[in-house]
């Protein structure tokens, strides 16, 4: 990805279990008493756990006052694991701050936005800025490293947990003070930021670095460059912390593989994870199924951006659940098949590990309605059925471990920034969407069988036939240029709606949207014409539009109207098209037109387009395909996608067990592949 990503080492031997794959869990046993930790380790060699994230929320009892240490019960814990053969993940255990630290310092208190100092009696109750936070955390940091640096089941560091899962955002006058820092490291002069945030607007202007606040509640709209510097700084504000603390581990552990683990995941947009890759040793993520019928392609869709966050090469499923989840306003469990289905899809787009939050069900606390994998009901449970024989197929899929992601020959542009903008208050709708329509354009090229990257904006375009930018909504001057020379050089673009319209602070690029790619695309928008709730506009196609709208008002000579609005205000009127230049091209698609709509255009644009064609093995998009290789061996996923069994002609090697049925009779080997299910084939080639 960047020249920072490639200079640190990613092979993780010892983390990510060279020999096979990783399987495990957040392992909580202050929860519980000693003679259940006997029972656990029992259970866990049965289940063929052989990794454990170990202490995550433990400061309370490691520093049960100020600078006083109780290490005991951790190395009684960390022995037991490695006597069995368990490796462990050791927490740095920062992310929860004991009672008497918040007692003795209150100021590391996060505040909200309107001010509210968020108290102590859930988690994560510090600010990411806090100088006294930062000290006592670093003191533990040290402490555990230096405790634990010889112990033989130390595998890795997992840093914090979870950075930024309740504390992203903090207003508080640390902040202030760090936010003024970071606004002059970034600026230089007032003058620069001034002209960045467009402050002439509203009697905003700056006359002092003093005077620049976080973006606190306001009497009206707040100023959209700020917005933006802001999210930026407070996802710099925590990576800061990781550094900070992966520093002393580096320190005092320098051959320890460091991680922390990221939430790549549809309801957490805080943190632009991209920046975050270069400053961990293997990337890492939480990820938790999302109820319903887009629950597997969402899936498939954070699993697959990790992946090319990790630039290919293996991660860690750190967390996600073997049935409920309870933060959600219903929590119904895995259906049958689901637990195996996840786990392979994760394995499927690069992750070496398969973790669980958590191995046992809390019996006390908030997460009591957590699955885990013991259930509250016990071994003899479906649950633990299920995790046993998941346990026992990841042994039997040892070969995969190590290999890399395939490299697809399209790409689906994904920008954290644009998801952050596009959603901002007081623009054209408060409708839109970025994550669905991100989703949606994944949906329908899978459904159209085709393999493709969810990539990281920052990554090389390079190699990719087809780049795919649903509402790429801020194009700086640099991407710009990228896009274009993708076209340039004979490959393909297309945009939807509402990209390209500002620059890195959040203005308009003037002239007419698609601003920043109005060049490219050859076409002019002189309105946005958003849809009010229940409106359907109609395409020529039959592709309808429920949302939003554009007005096209300038259509360059060497562009087609492959679309255009049938009803509404601007029937008649251009709605997608198509710039050729030379072998390349630059499409636009100006509405909504949803997964139906888009799959009709990417199956006429196949005809020109090979990459677009699909894969023979995802007949016809009902299998999702994955590729992984190493050494001479591609290792194709073929998950189904839906509630029916796919009968698909393969060759190759079946490896692990469950999956695809027998062979069928026939000249050539046809896999059943049940409902839901995940097969795995080895292929030669690399
Ligand atoms: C997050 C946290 C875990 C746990 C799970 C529950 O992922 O990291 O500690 O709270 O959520 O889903």
């Amino acid at each position: 990805m960047t020249a920072r990503a490639a200079a640190h080492r990613w092979v993780r031997p010892g983390a990510l279990g060279a020999g096979g794959l990783r399987y495990g869990a957040d392992y909580n046993p202050e929860q519980w008493p000693r003679d259940v930790w006997h029972e656990d380790m029992r259970l866990m060699r049965e289940a063929g756990v052989n990794i454990v994230s170990l202490g995550i929320f433990s400061w309370a009892l490691l520093e049960p006052r100020p600078g006083e240490w109780d290490f005991g019960w951790l190395d009684e814990v960390m022995d037991l694991l490695h006597d069995n053969g368990i490796d462990v993940d050791l927490a740095t255990a920062t992310a929860s701050p004991p009672p008497w630290l918040t007692r003795l310092h209150p100021e590391v208190l996060p505040v909200t936005a309107d001010e509210t100092v968020l108290y102590p009696g859930g988690r994560q109750h510090w600010r990411p800025t806090s100088p006294v936070f930062r000290r006592y955390a670093l003191r533990l940091v040290r402490a555990l490293a230096e405790r634990y640096r010889d112990h033989p089941a130390l595998v890795a560091w997992h840093i914090s947990n979870e950075l930024g899962c309740h504390n992203a955002f903090d207003y508080s006058d640390d902040a202030a003070a760090a936010f003024r820092v970071w606004l002059r490291g970034r600026y230089g002069t007032l003058d620069a930021l001034n002209d960045a945030w467009g402050t002439a607007f509203w009697s905003q202007h700056y006359g002092a670095w003093d005077e620049i606040l976080p973006p606190r509640i306001a009497a009206a709209q707040r100023n959209p460059g700020r917005q933006l510097d802001f999210e930026r700084f407070s996802s710099d504000a925590l990576r800061e912390h990781l550094r900070a603390e992966a520093a002393v581990l580096a320190e005092v552990t320098p051959d320890v593989p460091r991680t922390t683990n990221f939430m790549v995941c549809q309801n957490i947009r805080d943190i632009d994870y991209a920046t975050w890759a270069g400053d961990v040793d293997f990337v890492s993520n939480d990820h938790y199924l999302r109820p319903g019928e887009l629950g597997r392609d969402d899936l498939s869709f954070w699993a697959n951006l990790t992946g090319n966050l990790a630039e290919g090469h293996p991660w860690f499923l750190m967390e996600h659940a073997t049935s409920a989840v309870n933060w959600r306003e219903v929590n119904p469990p895995k259906r049958a098949g689901e637990l195996r289905r996840d786990a392979l899809t994760h394995v499927g787009h690069g992750a070496d590990a398969v973790c669980y939050f958590q191995w046992r069900q809390s019996r006390a606390g908030g997460e009591r309605y957590h699955s885990a994998m013991v259930p509250h009901a016990g071994a003899d449970s479906r649950v633990f059925r299920d995790v046993v024989a998941l346990g026992a197929e990841l042994r039997a899929l040892a070969p995969v471990a190590g290999s890399h992601r395939e490299r697809a020959r399209v790409a689906l542009l994904f920008d954290y920034e644009s998801w952050w903008v596009s959603g901002r208050d007081s623009h054209p709708s408060d409708a839109l969407r970025y994550d669905a329509e991100t989703l949606t354009w994944y949906r329908a090229l899978l459904d159209r069988g085709v393999r493709v990257d969810v990539l990281p904006v920052h990554a090389a375009f390079e190699g990719y036939e087809v780049v795919i930018a649903p509402m790429l909504h801020v194009v700086p001057d640099g991407l710009r240029r990228r896009l274009e020379e993708v076209v340039l050089d004979g490959r393909h673009v297309l945009a939807t709606y509402f990209s390209g319209v500002v620059d890195e602070h959040d203005r308009v690029w003037l002239g007419g949207y698609p601003g920043g790619l109005r060049d490219l695309l050859g076409v002019t928008v002189e309105e946005f014409v958003p849809l009010l709730p229940g409106t359907r506009v109609r395409l020529s196609s039959g592709a309808v539009a429920t949302t939003w709208t554009e007005r096209i008002t300038r259509v360059g000579a060497d562009v087609e109207v492959i679309d255009t609005y049938a009803d509404g205000d601007l029937a008649g009127g251009p709605a997608v098209t198509r710039r050729r230049v030379g072998g390349g091209s630059a499409t636009y698609v100006s509405a909504d037109v949803a997964r139906a709509g888009a799959v009709d255009l990417l199956r006429a644009w196949a005809a020109e387009v090979d990459a677009l064609r699909g894969e023979p093995l995802a007949a016809d998009g009902r299998l999702e395909t994955i590729v992984r290789a190493k050494g001479g061996t591609r290792f194709v996923f073929l998950a189904n996608r839906t509630d029916e069994a796919v009968d698909v002609p393969v060759t190759g090697e079946r490896v692990g067990a469950g999956g695809a049925g027998a062979e069928r009779a026939g000249t050539e080997p046809v896999w059943r592949i049940g409902p839901g299910e995940v097969a795995i084939v080895a292929q030669p080639g690399s």
